[in-house]
């Protein structure tokens, strides 16, 4: 049986969408699983977790997909600094802290990546206004990079050269971070499944995680915890090449003109 087959066959019972997981990355994972139970191929391995839904419970995380970029689709970073930020941060008028949730934020590229945005085009304007960004992950290795923010070229190519000079330094093959950046952001382990949501959020990103990966049971939970996570009035920031079910409008409206943004109804 090949890869393809076994994911084919193994994905839907689980939620989980196939064809993303044909990845090397993947392979190796469930390739060492296989070893470690003694297994032959990916048939027996099918077999055994159809009859083993602790083995099951695990492919998922197995499988999992942890690769981010710093401004990853820059485009819509950009929509967001120039007109959702703004309008967001107008209800509060400087008030209480911006509250963001980042879900799925693999090795920080994604909450630091806001943390530049504001650190570069909201607080030279408002020097006393402040935000709370809350990124969580399922995956502790990923964690621990974000952590660490310590990162290799590849992850920095989509961020402007002014943002890239002003707040990362090379150091050796890597760049760090700024500390003035890490310090907005909070981390945390959070399944997005299984954990309560964080509450009262303005604005909670969720990109190339449920819509792109989860499909059924999976999706419709992921889909109430969001919309759980944000404030009325509240915004959801998706992926661009995320295709959202029809349900997302049970709980969201599309912002006018935005594939991404997404408000939350009631
Ligand atoms: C492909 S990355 C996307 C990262 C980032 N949001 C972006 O768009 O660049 C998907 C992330 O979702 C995380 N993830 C997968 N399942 C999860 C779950 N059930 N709860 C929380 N995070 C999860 C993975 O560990 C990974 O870091």
């Amino acid at each position: 049986m090949t890869f393809d087959r076994f994911l084919q066959e193994a994905c839907p019972g689980l939620g989980l969408v196939w064809r993303k997981y044909r990845r090397r990355s993947s392979r190796h994972r469930v390739d060492a699983r296989l070893l470690e139970l003694g297994l032959e191929g990916y048939r027996d391995y099918l077999e055994r977790i159809r009859s083993d839904a602790q083995e099951a419970a695990l492919l998922p995380d197995l499988m999992r997909v942890t690769v981010s970029r710093f401004f990853r689709e820059q485009k819509q970073w950009l929509e967001l600094k120039d007109h959702v930020l703004p309008e967001l941060i107008a209800t509060i008028s400087g008030v209480r802290p911006l509250s963001i949730w980042s879900a799925g934020c693999c090795g920080g590229e994604e909450p630091f990546t806001l943390a530049l945005l504001w650190l570069e085009y909201i607080r030279p304007f408002h020097p006393g206004w402040s935000v709370e960004i809350l990124a969580t992950d399922i995956d502790e290795a990923s964690l621990e990079r974000a952590r660490r923010s310590l990162y290799r070229w590849e992850t920095l190519r989509e961020v402007p050269d002014e943002i890239r000079t002003r707040w990362f330094s090379q150091a050796n093959a890597l760049w760090r971070l700024d500390g003035k950046a890490t310090a907005l952001v909070r981390f945390g382990k959070r399944n997005l499944l299984t954990d309560p949501p964080p509450r009262g959020m303005d604005l909670t990103l969720c990109r190339y995680l449920a819509f792109t990966y989860f499909k059924g049971e999976r999706l419709r939970v992921s889909l109430l915890r969001l919309w759980e996570s944000l404030r009325p009035g509240g915004v959801l920031m998706v992926g661009e090449k995320e295709v959202l079910p029809a349900s997302v409008l049970e709980y969201f409206e599309p912002m006018p003109g935005s594939r991404v943004f997404y408000r939350r109804i009631g």
